[in-house]
């Protein structure tokens, strides 16, 4: 028996891998997050089950019982898909399952995906290693383990661009926090809500000015001299929106 372990992308079923695509195409069952978009979802075999898991932000639809049924299905399934945004291993407790998988006996292969964290400011135009503005980018969540917050202070380097998924709840705390540990408060900031969908949107600002952006989940942010990038490209995916 064994379980793939598969990266869904940001959104648009264009930016799946082919092995994601061939995978859905043939799967028995598919075990679903809620951030999947419909196009991908469309992917699946009309006779193939699908379980949507898609955990709320703060509410538990918990974590034992995704790994208990995926268990459960792997018993009665050849090809049993775990379908998960971005990448399976960026977040998302793709590495948790794996291990409860493998703890009970069932293999499971990893399908690597485009991320959020890298899509979402490409498609916005911002290239998060310009060369002369940033030499490295730092992924990181808003929201650690339990709901904690995370210590945005130690990681604020003028010279590197921060890439935050799950922080537009407390983005207004983790501005502070960069601010206190040195970060101009006109460090240009950006906000990608819904990356590679229809309803993409792009917020800019200035970090001192975060809290009050509007934002609306999900988004990805980015802090960081590449944020007030634009490169003109065109736009596949939504509007771009000024603040
Ligand atoms: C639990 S994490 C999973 C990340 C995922 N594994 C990935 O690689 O993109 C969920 C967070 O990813 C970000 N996210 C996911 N899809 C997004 C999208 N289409 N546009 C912007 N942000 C997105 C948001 O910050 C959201 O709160």
């Amino acid at each position: 028996v064994s379980v793939y372990l598969v990266g869904a992308g940001p959104g648009d079923a264009d930016l799946l891998t082919l092995r994601a695509a061939r995978l859905l195409a043939s799967a028995d069952v598919v075990v679903h997050d809620r951030l999947i978009g419909e196009d991908v979802l469309a992917l699946i075999p009309q006779h193939a089950p699908r379980y949507d898991v898609g955990k709320l932000p703060g509410t538990s639809h918990s974590q034992a019982a995704i790994n208990e049924l995926l268990v459960d299905l792997a018993t009665r399934y050849e090809r049993v898909v775990r379908l998960k945004g971005g990448d399976p291993f960026l977040f998302g407790r793709g590495g948790e399952e794996a291990l409860a998988l493998k703890g009970l006996g069932v293999d499971v292969e990893v399908v690597p995906g485009v991320t959020s964290a890298l899509a979402g400011p490409a498609l916005a135009g911002v290239p998060v290693t310009h060369r002369g503005k940033s030499f490295g980018v730092t992924i990181v969540t808003g929201r650690a383990r339990d709901g904690a917050a995370v210590d945005f202070r130690p990681l604020a380097n003028p010279d590197l661009t921060l890439v935050i998924l799950m922080g537009v709840a407390r983005r207004a705390l983790i501005a502070a926090e960069l601010l206190e540990g040195g970060l101009a408060p006109d460090t240009p900031v950006a906000a990608i809500e819904r990356a590679a969908s229809p309803d993409q949107r792009v917020r800019r600002g200035r970090l001192d000015e975060l809290g009050r952006l509007e934002v609306e989940n999900p988004a990805a942010l980015i802090v960081g001299a590449v944020a007030d990038l634009e490169l003109g490209l065109l736009a596949r995916y939504g509007a771009f929106a000024e603040a």
